[in-house]
């Protein structure tokens, strides 16, 4: 047998349509249709702070009478970057000549100019719309007569006794920020990839959730009206049956039930996958806990050890979520993969939200933007056990 030669390899490359995030690609354009977490609630404060989100840099701060404000870092009178600036009741007040602006980019002073500035109102600090909920900055980033309604989950809005939303944005153990180092949708076909869960967390690197999932599931996929799902079922060794419930929905939900199952339910999280650029993503985290900071707490510990802690040897011995997806490349060449059938899910997920970034192109509305009303958006995902 004669080995295929890397020499004869192509260089190889990667769908361009699927993974750009920047305003005017495909799905930069899609994803510019719906609201997006950009930072977690506690991460607005008096210290204006550098976020970055589609591709785009954006300041981020809070003002004295404690309403979010995110907008583009140069000062729109000489270009000063707006995150030297400081807090103040009404607005964040540029450094360099003390232009003064609020949350929605209203100029409030110029105090080099005559009476703080009479012409003041012809200019305006450019940015973006922004809503706290859930724990979270939301910020619409797209054409402005296209903005939908912010939705709501039920699986966050209705509390059992005891329990109190929680937020996470420390996703793939990553620490601190989270920042991953590769395409946002490396990450996000993941969420239809359930038979990684067996080998990658049941088998290969131990049991990293609980023993349950070594299972092999029997797995099916469909489109919805908000993505795609897949039910896995196992049949468990103590005869019991699983039926665990998996979602993908626009823009980036990932509404995965927790993989240690517990005592099963409605799933308890979402996570938002943010697209920061091309090549960097993180996650942002709102979900049902028993006490804050318990949603940060789940991840796999290895030798006791969180991810940051592990030595190069340890992440070897112990690869997960993230060395598998920042394994593939910051984006991986879609061209050179060899996807199989147990990858139906994964084909099924790039297909949807490019048959959505299309629609966009044409003019329309995506799936799942609602304009009037009070929606309320109710998942099937969860762990069913029978
Ligand atoms: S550059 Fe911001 S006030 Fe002059
Ligand atoms: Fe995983």
């Amino acid at each position: 047998m004669t080995l295929r030669s890397l020499y004869d390899q192509p260089a190889g490359n990667f769908r361009e349509d699927l993974v750009r995030v920047g305003r005017g690609t495909p799905m930069g354009e899609l994803l510019r249709r719906y609201w997006h977490p950009v930072a977690l609630a506690d991460e607005a404060t008096a210290t204006p702070r550098l976020v970055q989100a589609l591709g785009e840099e954006l300041v981020l701060f809070r003002d004295g009478s404690g309403r979010p404000g995110l907008l583009h870092p140069r000062c729109c009178h000489r270009g000063t970057s707006l995150v030297y600036g400081r807090v103040e009741q009404d607005g964040l007040r540029c450094c360099y000549h003390g232009w003064k602006f609020g949350v929605d980019g209203a100029c409030l002073d110029q105090p080099c100019e005559a009476e703080g500035g009479r012409q003041r109102q012809r200019v305006r600090q450019p940015g973006y719309e922004v809503q706290e909920r859930y724990g979270l900055i939301f910020a619409y980033m797209g054409p402005p007569d296209r903005r939908p309604l912010l939705p709501r989950y039920r699986e966050l809005e209705e509390l059992a006794p005891g329990e109190m939303l929680d937020t996470d944005g420390t996703g793939l153990g990553s620490g601190g920020w989270g920042t991953v180092p590769c395409s946002w949708m490396q990450h996000f076909e993941n969420v239809m990839d359930p038979f990684h869960v067996p080998i990658l967390h049941g088998a290969f690197s131990g049991a990293q959730f609980v023993a349950e999932m070594a299972v092999m599931p029997e797995v099916t996929f469909e489109t919805t009206p908000r993505g795609v799902l897949s039910t896995q079922i196992r049949a468990l060794p103590d005869g019991r049956r699983l039926t665990r419930v998996t979602e993908a929905c626009f823009p980036t939900l990932r509404v995965v039930p927790s993989p240690r199952l517990g005592e099963g339910g409605r799933v308890e999280s979402i996570g938002w996958v943010l697209p920061l650029n091309d090549t960097h993503f993180r996650i942002l985290v709102s979900g049902r806990a028993r006490e804050r900071g318990e949603l940060g707490q789940m991840r796999s510990r290895y030798n006791g050890k969180a991810w940051t802690e592990m030595t190069e040897a340890e992440h070897r011995d112990f690869p997960g979520d993230w060395e598998a997806q920042v394994g593939q490349g910051a984006i991986t060449l879609h061209s050179e993969e060899n996807l199989a059938t147990s990858d139906r899910g994964v084909a099924m997920l790039r297909r949807v939200w490019l048959r959505e970034a299309e629609r966009v192109a044409r003019g329309e509305d995506p799936a799942g933007v609602v304009r009037e009303g009070d929606p309320m958006v109710v998942f099937a995902a969860g762990n069913f056990f029978a």
